[in-house]
Parts: structure tokens; sequence; C-alpha cells
């Protein structure tokens, strides 16, 4: 078992079956509820059943659909729901088992019943166990807009168990890799060496010491900067032109999975940022080996841009980009975009070089 210590709580690396017994014993917990999504609640809360065994408790199980677009208020009332069922009063622990999705609304469920409850996060995607349970960010969507209605609240801890990989689907998997990639590339040149020197596909391809170099990056930049008021933008590397591309994808017959569209940004922000050269060449090689070339349509750039200026983070009609810097690992470079420089990072993208 790793184990990586917050100022907050702690993150333990290793297998869930014998991790969460352990925490669970040193805690006096009245109730716990278990929020799952229909797929891992297949695939990933069996893994739990020897630690409830050796507990001697029956968690109460909620479910919801799966899917970004139940990330909403309406099923925050099913939860909510759930927790009234299970009559979890402040001193009850909330777990959530799953993706991105379960760990934003399950932990913003939490941190709003009863003014706040206690909850831990198991991420069972790549995404998150590497990027979104990891920082404290909780939230849903809101008119179909993504994370509006939020609120920071760290987790009492979070049980990271690369088993769950075995049964995530490979488009799931790879969507992933994008940020253990982004990861690589604002903190960890070892790492990234790792990513592009072996295939992630083979069976022997080293999970636990990936996600611990990942995790790490991570845990060091939102320990340094807990609400973006600086470094942590630079968790944004990719995300200022992916994002947007995202969204306009969601509207198509073909959308993307956010990994997908992140790698696209990451190749127009670097070549943006860094121009022609050695490292954008070492970059887009390692990006395009994981995630092969989307026709993006000329025609959607302006949507594009135009939802980059919906962007949380801006102030009027350029909007800010934050890439890793020049001055080694953890350095943090800013940029005012402009439209025009939007179709020059796409047109870049578009011509399809490997590196
Ligand atoms: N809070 C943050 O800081 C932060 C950071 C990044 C992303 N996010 C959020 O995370 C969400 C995306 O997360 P995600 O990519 O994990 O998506 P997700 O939670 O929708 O999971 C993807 C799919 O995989 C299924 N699944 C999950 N684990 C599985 C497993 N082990 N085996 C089989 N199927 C499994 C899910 O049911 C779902 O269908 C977005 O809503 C995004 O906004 C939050
Ligand atoms: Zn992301």
């Amino acid at each position: 078992m790793h184990q990586f210590d917050t100022a907050a709580y702690s993150i333990f690396l290793g297998p869930l079956a014998d991790a969460l017994p352990e925490w669970l014993r040193a805690r006096d917990y009245t109730r716990v509820l278990l929020i799952t999504d229909e797929n891992t609640r297949r695939c990933c809360a069996p893994v739990l059943e020897s630690a409830w065994q050796a507990l001697g408790i029956r968690p109460e199980i909620a479910e919801i659909p799966a899917g970004e677009q139940h990330k909403n208020i309406d099923m925050c009332a099913r939860l909510w729901q759930a927790m009234l069922d299970a009559r979890l009063d402040r001193r009850a622990l909330a777990v959530n088992l799953g993706g991105g999705v379960i760990g934003d609304m399950g932990g913003f469920c939490a941190a709003t019943w009863k003014r706040g409850i206690d909850f831990v996060q198991a991420p069972t995607t790549l995404l998150s166990m590497t990027d979104a349970a990891i920082g404290g960010k909780l939230g849903i969507d809101f008119q179909g807009i993504k994370n509006t209605v939020g609120v920071f609240q760290n987790p009492a801890a979070v049980f990271v168990d690369p088993v769950f990989l075995k049964t995530l689907p490979a488009r799931e998997l790879r969507s992933g890799t994008a940020e253990v990639l982004k990861h690589a590339q604002i903190g960890d040149p070892d790492l990234w060496r790792i990513l592009t020197g072996k295939d992630y596909n083979s069976p022997d391809f080293d999970w636990l010491s990936v996600l611990k170099a990942s995790i790490a990056v991570k845990v060091r930049v939102v320990t340094e900067d807990p609400f973006e008021k600086g470094l942590r933008m630079v968790l944004n590397y990719g995300h200022t032109i992916g994002h947007a591309v995202e969204t306009y994808f969601l509207g198509t017959d073909d959308p993307l999975t956010h990994g997908e569209a992140i790698a696209i940004g990451m190749i127009a922000e670097s070549y943006l940022a860094y121009g022609e050269g050695e490292r954008l060449s070492e970059i887009v090689a390692g990006i395009r080996a994981y995630f092969p070339h989307r026709q993006v349509p000329e025609g959607a750039l302006s949507a594009v841009w135009s939802y980059m200026l919906q962007d949380k983070k801006n102030a009027g009609k350029s909007v800010r980009m934050a890439v890793p810097g020049d001055a080694g690992p953890y350095s943090m470079r800013t940029m005012d975009l402009e439209q025009r420089m939007l179709a020059d990072g796409m047109a870049y993208y578009a011509a399809g070089r490997t590196g």
C-alpha cells in the first residue's frame, strides 16, 4: 500500500478491499452509504464484499444511471432521497464508488447533506483516479453547462485501486491517459518517458507506478494552490481549447471523450505556446501515439471560440490559457488567446503532424 498525505486527508494506493476496512475500523461512523452507478455497482461493488463481511456491516447502496448526462440536480434529489431513506445522520459516511461523475456528484450531495457529512472517494476510472478524485472540487452540471454548481470540500480519504481498470472500457481507459500525459508534462519527465516508451495496453504495463507518479503531480499542485489562484491553473493545460472542442462535439452525432478532446487541446495549445521545435515535436509525438487524429471541421471554430469565451476563468475578450512553463517541472506560463490564434493552433492540429 502506498500512501500520500495531504494536510487534510490521505490517498491510499493499493487494494481497496484491504485499505477501506482498516481505515473504517479506526473510525466511528454510524452508517455507510455506497454510491454507485449501474456499471460500477456491477463491475466494482463486488470487490468490497469481503470488506463488508470482515467489518460485519451491510452498507445501503444508492445507484444512479451511468453517464455525464445524469450529473444533474434531478440525480442529486435521488441521492438525497437515498440518504433520507438510509437515515444518514451527521456522523454517517458516503463512499463514492465510480468515475468522476459519481465522485463529483456523490461528493456534492454528501457535502450538502445536513450541512456536510464525511465522504471518501473510491475512483474507478483512470481519469478519476489520477485527476477528479483529488483536489476537493465537487459539483454538477446545470442547464447543460458543465460543473456550474458546486463546492470545494475535501474527502475524508481517497482509495485508488488499479484493479478497477481491468473492467474499464478501452475507450475510457485511453481517455484517462490524456490527464496522465498532462501530469507528466507538468511535473514529471520520467513519467513521460514511461508513458511514451511502453504499450499501455500490454498486460504487464505497470499501472501502479504510473498512478503513483501521476497522483503525485496532482497532489503537489493542489496542495500548493488549493483554490486555483496560481499554479493550479496549469492543470488546465489542454483544457482551454480542449474543453470547448469537447462541447462542440457533444452537439454532433460523434462526441469525443474528455481525453480525446484534451489531447487535441494539448497539441494546439503547445503549438501556440512553444512554436515549432524540439519541445513541440516531443509532445505531439507522445500524444499522437495514444490518440488517433480526429478531423475538426473548420466551420466549427467560431463555435469553439464562443465556448472558450464562456469559460469560467476569463475576463474580457481574450481567453486566458495556462501551460507548463520554461523553467522546468512545476513552472507555468500563461497566455491570452485571441480568436485568430485559436485558428492557428487548430490549423497546426489539422495538418496532422506526428512530431
Ligand atoms: N472534480 C474534479 O476536479 C474533476 C476533474 C476532472 C474531471 N471531473 C469530472 O469527471 C467526470 C468524468 O469522469 P469519468 O471520465 O470517470 O466518467 P464517468 O464517471 O462517466 O465514467 C465513465 C464510464 O465508465 C463507467 N465505469 C466507471 N468505472 C468503471 C469500471 N471500473 N469498470 C467498468 N465501467 C466503469 C461508468 O459507469 C461510465 O459509464 C466529468 O463529469 C468531469 O467534469 C472532475
Ligand atoms: Zn480533464
